[in-house]
């Protein structure tokens, strides 16, 4: 079959996304490890008709007014704040994303994450490379107790979910905070929703799985961190932006938390000598929390079915927006 569309492909992605493009569409790859600029974006979003886009590509108004042949924008991501939705549906363009495929994986990372802060495990790998491990110390390391403490899920939706589910194995008691209540998960999980106030203030682990909006962008500020007990831990596998940084630095030098661990940071990514990267208190991974082979497999082909269903007139598996456009 020759081609039918023109589609542009912001990044390498697995073959198991690029396949199904190559049998209907000429592709336009950007093939390098950094992102495009805005202007390489333009020149490889001219003349396509649609797109599969990443989390640090921008698409907005003007950049989709610059290409009016884009029909759809599939976002290699669950999150989409990167795009501007309305601007979109106005212009008729199709959002679409990759949901579910990723949820254990996150709530997998999320835990690593959870459990690599309260036990110390990157400070407990350096001590022995450094050659420091002379002897079995009562007093060596000693982390968090994991097993029977409290968590407290902000934002609980799909991946909160799992990462409730998984802390039950930990005989936990489990807060969540979400203005949107499922009250019959909430009953068969044993869980508690409560104010975002309490759940910070009670909590041992506190850990954030919201979408970036409005209304979450520095959710977590200098009162929430100042509410939270001194030996708690907050995880953050969302958005960098649902925290305010510099009162993370804060809390975190001044011991006012115990410690962090991040999947995502406000700024992408942080540099070498950002203080966060240089605190034994706070654990940066670089945004890897959907990183496992079969769970980047699934992502593509996701957003390959949502990008060549919207081109041919479909209903996409997950559009975010196909009420307004469809
Ligand atoms: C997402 O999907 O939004 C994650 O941040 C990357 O997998």
């Amino acid at each position: 079959m020759g081609s039918i569309w023109t589609v542009a492909v912001t990044r390498k992605i697995p073959d198991a996304g690029l396949r199904p493009l190559q049998e209907t569409s000429e592709i336009k790859l950007w093939d390098q490890e950094l992102p495009p600029s805005p202007e390489e974006l333009d020149g490889l979003l001219d003349g396509c008709d649609g797109a599969i886009t990443l989390l640090t590509d921008r698409i907005d108004g003007p950049v989709l007014d610059r290409h009016p042949g884009l029909r759809v924008i599939s976002n290699f991501a669950v999150g989409y704040d990167n795009i501007d939705v309305p601007a979109a549906s106005e212009r008729g363009v199709l959002v679409c994303n990759t949901p579910e495929v990723l949820t254990s994986a996150t709530a997998d990372h999320t835990w690593a994450l959870l459990l690599a802060a309260a036990r110390r495990i990157p400070e407990s790998i350096a001590y022995v490379r450094d050659g420091k491990w002379k002897t079995w110390g009562p007093l060596l390391l000693l982390g968090r107790e994991v097993s029977g403490g409290t968590i407290g899920i902000v934002g609980l939706g799909r991946i909160g979910k799992e990462v409730a589910k998984r802390a039950r194995g930990f005989d936990m008691r489990v807060l969540a905070f979400d203005p949107f209540e499922d009250a019959a998960f909430a009953k068969e999980h044993g869980i508690t929703y409560v104010p975002l106030e309490q759940l910070v203030a009670e909590s041992d682990f506190v850990t954030l799985h919201v979408a970036l909006t409005d209304e979450t962008h520095h959710l977590i500020g200098a009162t929430e961190l100042s509410r939270m007990k001194p030996t708690a831990i907050l995880v953050n596998a969302s958005r960098g932006q649902v925290v305010d940084t510099a009162a993370l630095v804060d809390a975190l030098r001044s011991g006012s938390i115990l410690g962090a661990a991040l999947d995502v940071t406000d700024p992408e990514p942080l540099s070498a000598d950002h203080p966060l990267v240089n605190m034994t208190s706070c654990i940066v991974v670089p945004h890897t929390a959907s990183a496992t082979v079969q769970t980047r497999d699934r992502m593509a082909e996701l957003a390959a079915k949502n990008l060549l269903a919207g081109l041919s007139g479909e209903r996409p598996p997950a559009a975010v927006n196909a009420d307004e456009v469809m």
